[in-house]
């Protein structure tokens, strides 16, 4: 890795967790993508969720299209309390399913088909770890006694430390980790369990969503949490330790579904994902860790190669728009409107 303080280049990275869409929207915003990643993990969380091998396929082929050459989607079936087990390995054993993702029912957009119990799918979750193929997890309880802020830690001790537990082999990535519970969890665990951190995780804390007024663009789920949890998190991602990984969570929606009486949860960062993180890891004096959380942690947990290509981000202000037009839909991506301090050059 190139160190300066101008310029970076460090391996490609890859984004462990995005969500891309479908339709004239995946057309619009898988370049962003496509333009700083070499692979992403993409989630299945689509209306309706790719719960088959045959479904995940054809998206694939969508993306594909829609990326253009040089890009890698990696595949995820959407887990249901009636999908088969087989259905599950097969899609794995075909090289297209590279993960299983867990959303508890109702927990964010588009997981009504979710898991209502954990208990439900423990034949899968068995068969995931004897052929070792890695469980994603949306990590909060749904239970609407718990407090919003309070989810995340209370899904740690109700389902994940059990599971963990009694699943040692189970690969586990604990998706967009939002408290210090978290990281602390993933730092006690064995080498099977890591985490994605997303970029306004590491930026915002809740008072951001109501900075002024109510903010919707900062909102997403997990919700940001308050600021001794950012910072644990900013910890985490800048300590060097391979079991946290670069995840954006782009999760796009169009400025009208935000900015109305019932907003949807996601913010939209693959534009300048790479400029976000960066940001971060300079104020952090981590530097020299970026190359590790970006570009090699995650294909090291998800046993891949790391790319052999690189890319160069030198510093020079850059504007972020007030909106993106996404092939006819306008989105505000995170940091509209701000200058970041990096540049990403290709
Ligand atoms: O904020 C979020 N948006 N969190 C999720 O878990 C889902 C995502 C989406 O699909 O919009
Ligand atoms: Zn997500």
């Amino acid at each position: 890795m190139t160190d300066t303080p101008t310029r970076l280049t460090i391996r490609r990275p890859d984004d462990w967790h995005v969500h891309l869409r479908d339709g004239p929207v995946l057309e619009g915003v898988a370049k962003y993508t496509a333009q700083q990643f070499a692979r992403a993990i993409v989630m299945p969380n689509l209306s309706p969720p790719v719960s088959t091998v045959e479904a995940a396929r054809a998206y694939r082929t969508r993306i594909v299209a829609a990326a253009g050459p040089g890009f890698t989607p990696l595949m995820t079936a959407y887990l249901t309390d009636t999908i088969a087990a087989d259905e599950v390995a097969r899609g794995h054993a075909e090289g297209v399913f590279t993960a299983a993702k867990l959303y508890p029912a109702h927990a964010t957009t588009g997981s009504a088909h979710g898991v209502t119990d954990v208990a439900n799918i423990r034949g899968v979750l068995e068969r995931m770890e004897a052929i070792g193929m890695p469980l994603l997890i949306h990590g909060e309880v749904t239970d609407a006694h718990v407090d919003i802020f309070d989810r995340e830690a209370v899904f740690i001790e109700r389902v994940l430390a059990p599971l963990v537990r009694d699943l040692p082999g189970l690969r586990v990535v604990f998706e967009h980790i939002t408290t210090a519970e978290a990281a602390a969890f993933v730092t006690e665990s064995g080498p099977n369990v890591a985490a994605t951190i997303t970029p306004q995780h590491l930026h915002i804390n809740r008072n951001a969503m109501f900075a002024g007024g109510i903010r919707p663009h900062m909102y997403c789920l997990p919700v940001a949490k308050r600021e001794l949890h950012r910072l644990a998190l900013r910890k985490a991602a800048t300590s060097g330790s391979p079991k946290f990984f670069l995840g954006t969570d782009s999760a796009p929606h169009a400025i009208g579904a935000k900015e109305t009486a019932c907003g949807c949860a996601g913010i939209f960062n693959a534009p300048y994902a790479l400029e976000s993180y960066l940001a971060v890891f300079e104020e952090e004096g981590a530097l020299d860790k970026f190359e590790g959380f970006a570009s090699l942690h995650g294909p090291a947990f998800y046993g891949l190669p790391v790319n052999a290509e690189t890319v160069t981000l030198e510093k020079a202000p850059t504007l972020v728009p007030d909106q993106i037009d996404a092939n006819g839909t306008p989105i505000v991506p995170f940091h509209a409107g701000e200058t970041l301090g990096w540049r990403f050059v290709g």
